[in-house]
C-alpha cells in the first residue's frame, strides 16, 4: 500500500470522492479532530484527511504505522478499533476506509459502537467499505477479508449501533462490469493469488482515476445504486 497510494488510480480517485462527501456532508468551516481508525500507511492521513484539521490515527500493526511515521504522521497510537484508548466523545469526525471487513475486526458492531463512543455529540463517521460477498476474489484472499458489505447490511450496523444514517451510496460503479468480468474470470481460471494494487495500468492509470474521480458528484449528491465500494455517513 505504501508504494502505490500515492500515484495509483483507485486511491486517486476515492480522495476525490472522499473530498466530495466532506465538503457535502461535514462541517467543515473550522478544523476539526479526525480519528482516521484503521489508518494503513497513513497516506489519508497525510495527504488530504489533514487540510480538514487535526488527524490521528490508529492502526492494529506495528508496521502500518512505522509507514505512517515515514510521512512524518504525528498522531499516531497502535491501537485495536475494537477497543480504541481514546476519550469519550473527543473527535468531531471519525474516518474508517476499508477496515471492518478485515479479519483482524471480525465483531464490526463493537467497532462501530466504539467510533460512537469516541464521536462527540452530532459528530460524523466517513466509512467506506468493499461491497457484495459475491464479488470476492484473489484480492479479498490477499487483504484479509472476512466479508464484503451490502448498502442495506451497511445501514442496519449503523442504526444498530446508535448512529443516524446520513447517506450511503456504492461507488466505483462505472468500472463495475469489469471487475465483475475479473472476479468470474479468476473464479473460472484460478491463478496465483495477487491484490488488485499489484495491478500495473501504465499509462491507463490517469484515465482510470479520472473515470473513478468523476463519479465524485453522484456519489455525494444522489448515491449511486451499484458500485464495488460502499460510501456511509453516519451521525451521532
Ligand atoms: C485495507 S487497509 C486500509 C488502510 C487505510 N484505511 C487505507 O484506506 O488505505 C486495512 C487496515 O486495517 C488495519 N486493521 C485491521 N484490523 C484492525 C483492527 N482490529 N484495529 C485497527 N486496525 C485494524 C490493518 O492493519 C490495515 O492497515
Amino acid at each position: 500500500m505504501y508504494h502505490v497510494e500515492d500515484h495509483h488510480w483507485w486511491y486517486r480517485g476515492m480522495e476525490a470522492i472522499t473530498r466530495k462527501l466532506i465538503n457535502q456532508h461535514i462541517q467543515t468551516k473550522t478544523k476539526i479532530k479526525i480519528l482516521d481508525a484503521g489508518c494503513g500507511t497513513g497516506a489519508a492521513m497525510t495527504t488530504y484527511l489533514k487540510d480538514y484539521g487535526e488527524v490521528t490515527g490508529i492502526d492494529l500493526y506495528p508496521q502500518a504505522l512505522d509507514f505512517c511515521r515515514k510521512r512524518n504522521a504525528k498522531h499516531l497510537a497502535r491501537a485495536s478499533v475494537l477497543d480504541l484508548p481514546l476519550a469519550t466523545a473527543s473527535f468531531d469526525m471519525v474516518t474508517s476506509f476499508d477496515v471492518l471487513y478485515e479479519k483482524g475486526v471480525m465483531h464490526e458492531m463493537k467497532a462501530l459502537k466504539e467510533f460512537f463512543r469516541v464521536l462527540t455529540p452530532q459528530g460524523k463517521l466517513l466509512m467506506r467499505l468493499p461491497a457484495y460477498d459475491w464479488l470476492r476474489g484473489e484480492h479479498d484472499e490477499r487483504v484479509h477479508t472476512n466479508r464484503r458489505y451490502t448498502k442495506n447490511l451497511v445501514k442496519k450496523l449503523l442504526e444498530q449501533s446508535g448512529f443516524i444514517v446520513e447517506h450511503l451510496s456504492y461507488a466505483n460503479t462505472i468500472l463495475f462490469p469489469l471487475a465483475v468480468i475479473k472476479r468470474l474470470t479468476e473464479k473460472i481460471l484460478p491463478s496465483k493469488s495477487q491484490s488488485d494494487l499489484t495491478l500495473e495500468t501504465g499509462k491507463f492509470n490517469e484515465l482510470l482515476k479520472r473515470i473513478l474521480a468523476s463519479e465524485a458528484f453522484f456519489v455525494s449528491k444522489f448515491g449511486l445504486p451499484y458500485g464495488l465500494s460502499i460510501f456511509a455517513v453516519a451521525r451521532k
